[in-house]
């Protein structure tokens, strides 16, 4: 157990984890746009900035991103400094000028008071900061449908080719996590449509709704080793099967005690 002090409060950490999960578990509030507990810290927006120090340290201070820096014995984690405050102001500032339209960034910058830009606006701004999430997202479902290409300002998250990625298999787990909704996708017709690609949606044999495609399942049975039956019946009508059973099972214990 390593035991350091965040915001004044002494408080305890596994050895390896990263700062930023010991401050979420202290309910403070920090912004963390390229973070997913799911996948490996990347470290892309900076916006998790914060002051570290020690006793030793003689007042000295560094700042690190705290979801890429592990917790130390002793450390002395400042969430809200005011040199902290400043510096994600300059990275709120920058993203506004990259992506001014934004809501996400938007709201963002409204609450650290940055009502404008002062850098020069990107020419044509679009919604992806490019935090690398969904690309790690789909690396870590198993698939590589999307990468990061290009460079400077021209970098743009795209599937191979710029073309339908063979590899994407319709999960949404992009879509879904990309914490500025840039990544668009449709569901008409029993058709979902993403990366510029057609995926027929399953239908559930219970309630009718069609909430996964084919090759999604299709890859989950093959890598999981689940028939592919079970994905006949979507989630929410599998959930309702076993609270039925665990129902049943809780009224035949009753009646069998003696
Ligand atoms: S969440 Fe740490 S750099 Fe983005």
């Amino acid at each position: 157990m390593v035991r350091l002090t965040i915001n004044g409060k002494l408080v305890q950490a596994a050895e390896g984890e990263m700062l930023l999960s010991v401050i979420r578990r202290e309910k403070i509030d920090i912004p963390a746009l390229c973070h997913h507990e799911a996948v490996e810290p990347y470290g892309a927006c900076r916006l998790c900035m914060v002051e570290i120090t020690r006793p030793e340290w003689d007042g000295w201070a560094n700042f690190v991103t705290s979801c890429l820096y592990p917790v130390e014995e002793n450390l002395i984690v400042s969430t809200h400094s005011p040199k902290v405050i400043e510096l994600r102001k300059t990275i709120v500032d920058l993203f506004l000028a990259c992506h001014p339209n934004t809501p996400e960034i938007i709201q963002l910058a409204a609450d650290y008071g940055v009502t404008h830009t002062s850098y020069e606006e990107v020419p044509e701004p679009d919604d992806c900061i490019l935090c690398g999430l969904c690309t790690r997202i789909c690396e870590t479902m198993g698939f590589k449908a999307i990468s990061a290409v290009g460079r400077g300002h021209g970098k743009e998250i795209a599937p191979p080719l710029g073309e339908a990625p063979p590899d994407c298999v319709g999960c949404l787990a992009c879509a879904q996590n990309c914490p500025t909704h840039f990544i668009k996708f449709s569901d008409r017709n029993g058709v979902r449509r993403i990366w510029e690609k057609d995926f027929e949606l399953m239908a559930c044999s219970r309630c009718g709704r069609k909430t996964i495609t084919r090759e999604f399942a299709e890859s989950l049975s093959a890598g999981r080793d689940i028939p592919m039956e079970y994905f006949e019946i979507c989630d929410d009508c599998h959930r309702m099967e076993t609270s039925r059973t665990m129902g049943r099972i809780a009224n035949w214990s009753r009646e069998v005690q003696p």
